[in-house]
């Protein structure tokens, strides 16, 4: 039984593979991919790499055809009303081949948000829905990313976090736990028809951030809320629900997710 994995040189998708690896034979991967010149590694790895654009219908019929399984991963697309038609055209392809099982990369708590991100992953899961296929719905939490983007540099710096006010949480995850569930879960049997939201067990706030720099930096580092930190990210934030959490991923994974010091030691050492 093959599986095929889109989006397989992106950040996760090379981590999904990663894991895939210490799973199931290589033989039995087939990684479809937007640029076959940036697959190289893949080929090195063994697998079989396949040209499989969201745009061309064509290419994704080509490219998953004989495959049983499919982890789609979501589009980067900027535009989410470009999205909904690529993703359209991932699951009609889905269906033709027969797909067995698709597992897509959702968003967590997507019911609880009303923009236009939150309506294509909707709208994604409702199509896979529509084609009678064995689905499973990896509803990623929010990546860890998002941390450096609070001005953790200028808060070494200056010794001061500074952010928006208000009573803020967070619930992020690092691509490495939820590549981990992804492989998990498109490599064993008991998820046909289910919705996972991948969040960390337990949200983190600004103080303990502020806590973490702190004791990595050796510095003194104070937490400090100003409305001078509005930013576009903030107002995002403002309309999903970014902090609460489930043990889902904890579970799938079989051990803790990563901690706020894990998250910040990772984003730290990749600067
Ligand atoms: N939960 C979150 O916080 C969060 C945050 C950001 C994004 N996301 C979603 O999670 C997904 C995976 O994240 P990531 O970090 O792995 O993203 P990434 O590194 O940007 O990878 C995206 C992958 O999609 C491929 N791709 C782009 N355009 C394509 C097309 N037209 N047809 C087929 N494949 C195409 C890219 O291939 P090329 O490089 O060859 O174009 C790449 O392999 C993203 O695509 C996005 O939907 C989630």
């Amino acid at each position: 039984m093959s599986i095929l994995i889109t989006g397989a040189t992106g950040k996760l998708g090379s981590l999904i593979i990663e894991q895939l690896l210490k799973r199931v034979e290589r033989e039995r991967l087939i990684a479809c991919v937007h640029r076959l010149d940036k697959a190289i590694q893949l080929r090195e790895l063994g697998i079989e790499v396949r040209q499989a654009d969201y745009d061309d219908p064509l290419s994704l019929e080509r490219s998953f055809a004989g495959g049983s399984k499919l982890l789609f991963i979501s589009s980067p697309h900027t535009d989410d009303t470009v999205r909904v038609r690529q993703h359209s055209h991932v699951i009609e392809a889905a269906k033709k081949a027969n797909i067995t099982h698709l597992v897509y990369t959702s968003f967590a708590f997507l019911e609880k948000a009303n923009i236009s991100l939150t309506h294509l992953h909707l709208a994604t899961e409702h199509a896979i829905r529509t084609t009678g296929i064995p689905y499973t719905f990896l509803r990623n939490g929010l990546y860890s990313d998002v941390i450096a983007a609070f001005g953790i540099q200028q808060a070494i710096e200056t010794g001061e976090l500074i952010t928006y006010p208000g009573k803020w949480s967070f619930h992020t995850v690092t691509r490495e736990d939820l590549s981990l569930a992804a492989a998990t879960v498109i490599s064993t049997e008991g998820h046909e028809n289910q919705t996972y939201e991948l969040t960390a067990s337990r949200a983190w706030n600004f103080v303990e951030l502020a806590e973490v720099l702190a004791a990595r930096t050796g510095k003194s580092i104070r937490h400090r809320e100003d409305p001078v930190a509005e930013s576009w990210l903030y107002h995002f934030l403002m309309q999903i629900d970014a902090s609460s959490t489930t043990t889902d991923l904890e579970r799938i994974i079989g051990k803790p997710t990563a901690s706020l010091e894990q998250m910040v030691r990772q984003i730290m050492e990749q600067a």
